[in-house]
């Protein structure tokens, strides 16, 4: 695992969308695993404006995102759907078809997950996988006990992720306490992990999940046994990392890096 410090938001922002453009130039087929929630809006922006201003092109690319509430329709404004749709695919040229989020209306809920894994295993697996980190350690909709080795299935989500997320609902409870998400292991089988995190509030969790112990507590501890991950933060996230330093020595003198300082 490599953590990368960046000094705010913006500049961690940048970072991550380069190197989704980077490896999109290289592998045009790419298949993206996206992530929603208030950190991606801005990766998203950047994306759009790569795509319009620098001729990024994901005609041939495909997208699986992490997952979806149950019970809301695509065009309902609080659906990933339509999140996605607003923020990302009605800027790229991206095609509709092939971008992909659980079924949050699927009435067959165990046959949904099977869906979505076959889908993701047909289009080859995962190439990069963007994730970000619930204020709980989740990662996707992966609440604490999740197992590392689960896999798309439908999950109750916590208190404190009802906590982050009612804001957003209009009246907030109105929002579904449950939803499809890829499983750890889902998430595991990616061939590359780039986990974005900023703000001070997520401070405790990002080190915990870094550089604790590897605990189905905190399913994003899981990415310790990933062997392509980085993990891109701002100075605010990475105040309680212990090995801040040997991070930034090793970001700034990594050859692989070279082109991204
Ligand atoms: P946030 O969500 O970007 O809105 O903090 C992240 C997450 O819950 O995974």
């Amino acid at each position: 695992m490599e953590v990368i410090i960046q000094p705010d938001a913006a500049a961690a922002v940048k970072l991550t969308a380069r190197i989704m453009g980077d490896a999109l130039r290289k592998n045009p087929e790419m298949v993206f695993g996206l992530a929603t929630g208030a950190t991606m809006e801005a990766v998203y922006a950047e994306l759009a404006r790569m795509c319009r201003e620098e001729g990024l092109d994901f005609s041939n690319a495909k997208s699986f995102n992490l997952d979806e509430y149950i019970g809301l329709a695509p065009e309902d404004k609080n659906s990933y759907r339509y999140y996605m749709e607003q923020h990302l695919f009605n800027h790229i040229n991206i095609k509709k078809a092939n971008t992909h989020l659980p079924n949050g209306m699927a009435t067959d809920i165990p046959g949904e997950g099977a869906r979505y894994e076959a889908a993701i295993a047909a289009a080859g697996g995962i190439d990069l996988q963007l994730l970000g980190i619930g204020q709980d350690g989740h990662i996707g909709f992966n609440e604490p006990l999740s197992s590392l080795g689960s896999r798309t299935r439908d999950k109750s989500l916590t208190p404190v992720t009802y906590k982050q997320n009612c804001i957003y609902f209009d009246p907030p409870e109105s929002m579904p306490r449950r939803a499809f998400t890829m499983g750890v292991g889902t998430i595991l089988d990616a061939r590359r992990i780039v986990m974005l995190v900023t703000g001070e509030h997520k401070a405790d969790i990002i080190a915990k999940a870094v550089e604790g112990p590897v605990t189905s507590m905190i399913s994003a501890s899981a990415i310790q046994f990933h062997r392509n991950v980085v993990v891109i933060v701002d100075e605010a996230a990475a105040s309680k990392l212990e090995g801040k330093d040997y991070y930034r020595w090793s970001f700034e003198n990594e050859p692989c890096w070279n082109e991204y300082r």
